[in-house]
């Protein structure tokens, strides 16, 4: 018994998180309402690259009977999930590199009926996303969906992009200056609990300070889904730099 305080570390992460998405919750109510549709509200979900389980937490918020796999290689992230949701038989958290060709083998479960994942999949460049993809396709069952809500550029767009980018980080100068924690400041804090410190090393040694991949555009995604199986896929929400993509088996 540590006494940390695992909701509160589950907090912080997530207010990190709406700086740079201040539309989190929408997405994942959306992605949650796509659920209901396709699969309905007692489906067995793998949460990709999990990091404390934000998605497994509103999933289980809104359908009780729902159960679900987190997956993910951060051990400071994982220990947090694992705190937070000790005790919840619906919850199973896995230690996987996404990027380790047999990391599904670690699956609890060979098919899901919804594998979903949230701004994780960008630190993938295109080619390794597609062996995932590829993976993926595997473990959804058919009539099941894989949904990825992530930052997904159109490169046909340049003055946009440029425009909604700047606009985004004026607006996030705005709120680091009135206090918020960055992605940094949140790991320095976490460095410095005792009972995070040492998995938060490790995780500094497994990804160094960044990981962004090439963020191909939401065409690519689609094509790509349904070039490893996926009967049908296309956005079911976009903001101005995000979408939620949606792919049906
Ligand atoms: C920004 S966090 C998002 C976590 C969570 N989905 C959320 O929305 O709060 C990105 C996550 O992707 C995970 N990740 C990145 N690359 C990975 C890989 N190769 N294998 C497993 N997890 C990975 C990181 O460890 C981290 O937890």
């Amino acid at each position: 018994m540590t006494g940390t305080d695992w909701a509160a570390w589950q907090r912080s992460w997530d207010r990190q998180q709406e700086w740079y998405m201040p539309d989190r919750e929408e997405r994942f109510r959306v992605m949650l309402d796509m659920v209901e549709a396709l699969v309905g509200p007692k489906p067995r979900v793998l949460d990709l690259a999990c990091g404390t389980g934000s998605i497994t937490d509103r999933l289980l918020q809104r359908f009780p009977e729902a159960t679900s796999t987190g997956v993910d290689l951060d051990p400071a992230l994982l220990a947090i999930a694992e705190g937070y949701f000790a005790g919840d038989e619906r919850v199973t958290f896995v230690t996987a590199d996404l990027k380790d060709p047999a990391w599904a083998r670690r699956l609890p479960h060979d098919t899901y009926d919804a594998v979903l994942t949230a701004t994780a999949l960008h630190w993938l460049h295109s080619e390794p996303l597609t062996v995932l993809y590829g993976q993926v396709a595997g473990l959804v069952r058919d009539g099941g969906v894989f949904m990825n809500a992530d930052h997904m550029i159109d490169g046909a767009t340049p003055r946009i992009n440029a425009a909604e980018r700047a606009r985004r980080h004026a607006r996030m100068d705005r709120e680091k200056a009135a206090g918020v924690l960055d992605w940094a400041d949140w790991w320095a804090l976490a460095g410095e609990d005792p009972v995070l410190a040492e998995p938060t090393a490790r995780r500094f040694e497994i990804y160094g300070e960044h990981a962004d991949g090439d963020m191909p555009s939401p065409r690519w995604h689609a094509d790509t889904l349904r070039a490893a199986g996926f009967g049908e896929a296309r956005a079911v929400w976009a903001s101005p730099s995000d979408t939620l993509l949606l792919a049906v088996k």
